[in-house]
């Protein structure tokens, strides 16, 4: 049986771009041919710049590396006014490095490495302050949500996605609940993903495939997960849209794409209702400097709609201190607190009083929790659509463009 290559490389006529994906670990430069005669059938065929796509890269050796910086020193020398982009990727952890060395040899290259900073709010997403965040917000949500997933289609034994999925939390509850056949949990942030992986070593979990990389443009196959879930995550992203396109194509027809995310800036507790409600206004307004829309739980139902997503259910969870545990509650608006006033008044530049009123903005929602009188809000929105059965690509474009 013949074994399938471990990479895929195809030529863009239109676009000038060679796209070379997957696992390119050759033993030797002689095992690379194929790709170096692509390489040079395309430097041959092409004016102007050739762009070199190596975003879906996944492994790349020694030998690899070799091949495709002889490719450019011999293009240099052949073709001096022919200008190579390589387009590379943080999920070959060296590559940045390696790479970089290549335009300052030869000046008609240039590499740029697109997930450096691909969205705006990554520098204050994907690092470790976030950590309690997550883990005091998917302690109370899953109370909610585990029932209300089995209502948006998840079932024992499906194969199952969960994208942008920080500390992994959600994905091992998920599999102790329904017991994938198959369960994928990637995100952008090393340090989440680091502490999954510990989690689950630590709880002798070893079927939760976590793999690093970027939503919008994942190793996983076309048509491959019957439950695809997103939870909080299109609402930090600046083009949120983007990865719901790549939600819908790892998502098998007649499969649904399953996302959380918020309405920040209605968040209450009364009776200390207008410093609350200041202070999350404030907050919405923050991270949307960041590119972040903390208030895009209810637009989700027209995303869906217009990526040709059928049969979508939209609802609330209404996480409110009478139907969730007081101290529960309270911890997460107390690490929103320490975030708040921290990284994210630090990456906006706040002035310590606007911090100072954060702080206590926060703290009143935190008395109306625990209050014996108090009441107090945390609205967060659930869609889901199901892809649809026949050329579901085509139908969510053709929707997309109409
Ligand atoms: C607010 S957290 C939510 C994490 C998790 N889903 C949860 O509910 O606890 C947002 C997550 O999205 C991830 N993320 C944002 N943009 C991403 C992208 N383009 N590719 C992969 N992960 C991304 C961040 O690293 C972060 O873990």
């Amino acid at each position: 049986m013949a074994v399938p290559s471990p990479y895929t490389i195809r030529f863009i006529e239109n676009d000038q771009e060679v796209v070379l994906a997957g696992a390119v670990r050759p033993p030797n430069a002689a095992a690379l041919a194929d790709v170096r005669a692509v390489l040079e059938g395309a430097a041959d065929s092409v004016s102007g710049i050739l762009f070199v796509n190596l975003k879906r890269l996944r492994y790349l050796n020694h030998a690899g590396f070799c091949e495709l910086a002889r490719f450019v020193r011999e293009s240099a020398r052949k073709r001096p006014e022919l200008r190579i982009k390589i387009v590379i990727s943080s999920v070959v952890p060296w590559a940045p490095q390696r790479f970089a060395i290549l335009p300052e040899l030869y000046s008609n290259v240039v590499v740029e490495h697109y997930d450096r900073a691909f969205y705006p709010g990554q520098g204050v997403i994907e690092n470790d302050a976030l950590i309690p965040v997550l883990r005091t917000q998917t302690n109370i949500i899953w109370h909610h949500e585990r029932e209300l997933l089995v209502e948006h289609g998840l079932k024992e034994g499906m194969k199952v996605a969960d994208i942008c999925c920080g500390i992994g939390d959600f994905a091992v509850l998920m599999r102790k609940e329904f017991k994938p056949s198959r369960i994928v949990a990637v995100d952008h942030s090393r340090p989440f993903l680091q502490y999954a992986t510990q989690v689950a070593r630590e709880f002798g979990i070893g079927d939760i495939e976590y793999q690093f990389g970027d939503a919008t443009n994942l190793f996983l196959e076309d048509d491959e997960f019957d439950f695809v879930t997103s939870r909080l995550s299109l609402q930090v992203f600046d083009q949120p849209e983007k990865i719901l396109r790549e939600l819908m194509r790892i998502c098998k027809p007649g499969g649904r794409v399953y996302l959380t995310n918020e309405m920040m800036s209605h968040n209450y507790g009364y009776p200390r209702h207008e410093t609350v409600s200041w202070a999350y206004r404030q907050i919405n307004d923050m991270c949307a400097e960041l590119g972040m829309d903390l208030s895009f739980g209810p637009k989700m139902f027209s995303l869906l709609t217009d990526l040709g997503f059928e049969d979508i259910k939209v609802e609330t969870i209404d996480i409110t201190n009478r139907n969730t545990a007081v101290e529960d509650f309270a911890r997460v608006i107390e690490s929103w607190e320490g975030y708040v006033t921290g990284e994210l008044s630090t990456a906006t530049h706040q002035p310590k009083e606007m911090v100072e009123r954060l702080r206590s903005g926060l703290r009143d929602h935190v008395y109306t929790i625990t209050s014996r009188r108090g009441f107090a809000t945390w609205p967060l929105y659930v869609a889901s659509g199901r892809k649809p059965r026949a050329s579901g690509r085509g139908a969510a474009r053709k929707a997309a463009s109409g």
